[in-house]
């Protein structure tokens, strides 16, 4: 049986734009093509572990909308459990996604129902949180939902895993109590460290600071240049597959929701990230967020060039 993995989060609508490059402020670009793609940093982390070899649970809310319908069925096709997605009144999350030839992006998100994820909703679904083995968590629900979720899954003896993201600030200091894996990217390892993070070695600096205030293991993603893991003292730098970039959206997700697919499944943690580094990498060779996620087959048949 593959083990569980419970992820509690958002499910946004991505209205994904291509263009040459981001817009500055007051600009109006001529894009070259646009789509309406599912996305949100917890279903995409859901759709990654499902497709890379996990039992999967959805916990989150979806509106009572044409989006919140197809958020709802993407999740579905991938045999993803969605007895703890509720619909609620009102609009779907969405997310505004400009794509550019660099395949760098920006985003802006509106929470619309993500926002109705409060303590109160996840205390009805405990008996998914009991029994999942890994539980993720992002920081697109209400912070207070975040919390609770984070102390419940503790209580319970889960192996946690936070993906601060979006990140604006630091975290509420008695949160790092309850998180085993605290996975944030460049900018997320910044506004949660103060330190500047822009290379391998401000990464060290910014991993050793989240670990000295109570997270227990830090994997900071780097893009291109991989990933920084920091256990205690211990460093290890794992660098990523080399492949050609065509859109970085829900790269982040893939490597969560692969990370978290092998440690469920009992990899060590080396194993764990390697295996996330080579579906990011998968991920960014193709466009959306969802449809970019590669499968188990997919990951083994990778060959590093
Ligand atoms: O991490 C990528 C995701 O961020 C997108 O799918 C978008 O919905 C935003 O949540």
């Amino acid at each position: 049986m593959p083990a569980k993995v419970a992820v509690i989060g958002s499910l946004n609508m991505d209205l994904v734009t291509r263009a040459p490059r981001l817009p500055r402020g007051g600009e109006t670009l001529i894009g070259q093509s646009f789509a309406t793609v599912s996305g949100g940093k917890g279903a995409n982390q859901a759709v990654a572990a499902a497709r890379l070899g996990a039992q999967v649970s959805m916990v989150g809310c979806v509106g009572n909308d044409a989006y919140g319908r197809e958020l709802r069925g993407a999740l579905v096709a991938e045999q993803i459990d969605c007895q703890a997605v509720s619909t609620v009144e009102g609009s779907s999350g969405v997310a505004l996604i400009v794509v550019d030839d660099n395949s760098q992006n920006a985003i802006v998100i509106v929470a619309g129902a993500n926002g109705a994820l409060t303590p109160a909703v996840i205390g009805c679904f405990d008996a998914v949180l009991q029994a999942a083995d890994v539980i993720i968590c992002q920081l697109e629900i209400p912070d207070a939902s975040v919390g609770h979720a984070l102390k419940r899954a503790r209580e319970l003896g889960k192996t946690v895993i936070l993906n601060p993201a979006p990140a604006s600030r630091p975290l509420p200091a008695d949160w790092y109590a309850n998180i085993d894996y605290l996975i944030p990217n460049e900018s997320e390892a910044t506004a949660l460290s103060g330190v500047p993070v822009d290379s391998l070695d401000s990464a060290k600096v910014a991993a050793a600071r989240l670990i000295a205030l109570g997270a227990g293991k830090v994997i900071i993603t780097l893009g291109a240049q991989g990933s920084l893991f920091a256990s205690g003292s211990r460093l290890e730098h794992f660098p990523a597959p080399v492949v050609k970039a065509i859109d970085t959206t829900a790269a982040g997700d893939t490597f969560v929701g692969g990370f978290a697919a092998a440690l469920a499944n009992g990899q060590d943690e080396a194993a764990a990230i390697r295996f996330g580094q080579v579906a990011a990498a998968l991920s960014v060779t193709r466009a959306g967020a969802q449809p970019s996620i590669p499968t188990l087959s997919d990951v083994q048949a990778f060959k590093p060039s």
